[in-house]
């Protein structure tokens, strides 16, 4: 099967490539020409631990091709996948369609055999509806299906996310003549266990949402039950086991954390709420979690002004300012709310990431090594769970009196206890009374 990508961003990239992988031909096309130069001289334009590897394995065995030219790529091409940016609007809150509308009338141009026409960016339900009528215009309805196929992977777990998913969902009008073959094109991914789903193509497109604002939910109701745990004096991860274990519940995503952001939650719960506004549904769970993620960044940096009583001119540190680890992705990353407010106090800021300078942070100082952070400041904030921050060499700070704030609840507050290091985490007792 001849596939191709139209988009090389991170769902783009990530799955052309894995397509590839599975042994299908698969072009992935971009009208930015230096990164289709890089990408087929080896260098990826994202972190993705393990990409690398795989796009000169694939790209050496000419089952994966990079090309600007996208006339040719869909002409040459079954499967189409669209799988450009879907940003926020200007409005704040709605998904920017125009990239996915402009690469329909592209299509619409190039439809030489039938082919089938795959939504895998994350577009508001309906969206199907507009590419179809475009795609309507010059082509007759036999050249064509347009289907819904949302993606579920993480950054930093992309590879992993595609070849072991839960589930592979393909929303399509008619399944008789989509679901063979695209369930021929996940055999290899659903023979080892993901469960296919097949629905309309509206319900895959409201699945995408449905699930990244459940997942949003989950997480901000264990950071408001943190937020109670340090009143009550609980622990949260306790409370996080003495929940998730209940099969109803679940496990997952119930990580106590400096709030979510990302990509995706923060952009997809904004979009949910506006489609809800469209179509006349409130969508008040999802506003409600919105303005609680909002407020905690906020109360964060409240916390961190706490803990060093009087702020001006104290030096903070932090280790990680990605959004989570295993990217250097800093799209919504906490720490870009957290830091103004710190630098209004006059707080003395640094900061160390293990992907690097930050363009984002041109007023922050960049600090090349753990070991500095740790030795230079009155407070060391650990805001990203890297593995490499999971064992600090607490032994060798010489700075007597400095504290640690551990957003991401890597360490145990008792470790601290014969230490001169007052520690502060999330949701769980710290071993000083109160920050
Ligand atoms: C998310 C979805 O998980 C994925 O299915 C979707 O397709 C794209 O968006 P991603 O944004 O890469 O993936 O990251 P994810 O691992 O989901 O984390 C998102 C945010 O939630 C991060 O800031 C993370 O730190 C935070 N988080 C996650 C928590 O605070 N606690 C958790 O338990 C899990």
């Amino acid at each position: 099967m001849k596939i191709c990508f139209i988009g090389t961003g991170y769902v783009g990239l990530v799955s052309g490539v894995l397509f590839s992988d599975l042994g299908n031909s698969v072009t992935c096309v971009d009208n930015n020409h230096e990164k289709i130069e890089n990408l087929k001289n080896g260098i990826i334009p994202i972190f993705e631990p393990g990409l690398d590897e795989l796009v000169i394995k694939n790209y050496n065995a000419k089952r994966l091709f990079f090309t600007t030219d996208i006339n040719h790529a869909i002409k040459n091409s079954d499967i189409i996948f669209i799988a450009v940016g879907t940003p926020t609007a200007k409005d704040g809150v709605s998904a920017d369609l125009k990239n996915v509308y402009a690469v329909a009338q592209t299509i619409s141009k190039n439809i030489n055999k039938f082919k089938i026409i795959i939504t895998k960016s994350t577009v508001p339900v309906c969206t199907g509806d507009e590419v179809e009528k475009i795609l309507r215009k010059k082509n007759s309805s036999s050249k064509f299906e347009v289907v819904s196929n949302p993606e579920f992977l993480r950054e930093g777990e992309a590879i992993r996310d595609f070849r072991y998913p839960d589930r592979v969902v393909i929303g399509s009008n008619n399944p008789k003549k989509t679901i063979p073959i695209l369930k021929k094109l996940y055999e290899p991914i659903t023979k080892k266990g993901a469960k296919f789903i097949s629905t309309s193509r509206r319900s895959a497109e409201l699945i995408k949402y449905a699930a990244n604002a459940f997942l949003a939910t989950k997480i901000t109701f264990i950071n408001e039950i943190a937020n109670l745990c340090e009143q009550v004096g609980s622990n949260v991860e306790d409370i996080a086991i003495g929940i998730g274990t209940d099969a109803r519940i679940g496990s997952r995503f119930l990580r106590a954390g400096p709030a979510y952001g990302g990509s995706c939650f923060p952009k997809d719960t904004k979009a949910l709420t506006k489609i809800g506004k469209k179509f006349k549904t409130h969508m008040s769970v999802v506003e409600t979690v919105i303005k609680s993620n909002e407020k905690r960044k906020n109360n964060l940096a409240d916390k961190i002004l706490n803990i060093l009583k009087n702020p001006k001119g104290k030096k903070v540190g932090f280790l990680g300012v990605t959004f989570k680890a295993n990217t250097d992705d800093m799209r919504d990353t906490q720490c870009l709310k957290i830091f103004p407010k710190l630098l209004k106090k006059g707080v003395k800021l640094s900061y160390y990431d293990p992907t690097g300078e930050k363009k984002e942070l041109k007023k922050i100082r960049f600090i090349k090594n753990t070991k500095e952070i740790l030795n230079n400041n009155d407070l060391v904030v650990i805001h990203t769970e890297w593995d490499e921050f999971r064992s600090l060499d607490f032994k060798s700070i010489k700075n007597k009196g400095v504290k640690i704030f551990d957003m991401r609840n890597l360490y145990q507050p008792n470790e601290f206890l014969n230490k001169n290091i007052k520690y502060y985490s999330i949701g769980r007792p710290t071993n000083e009374k109160k920050a």
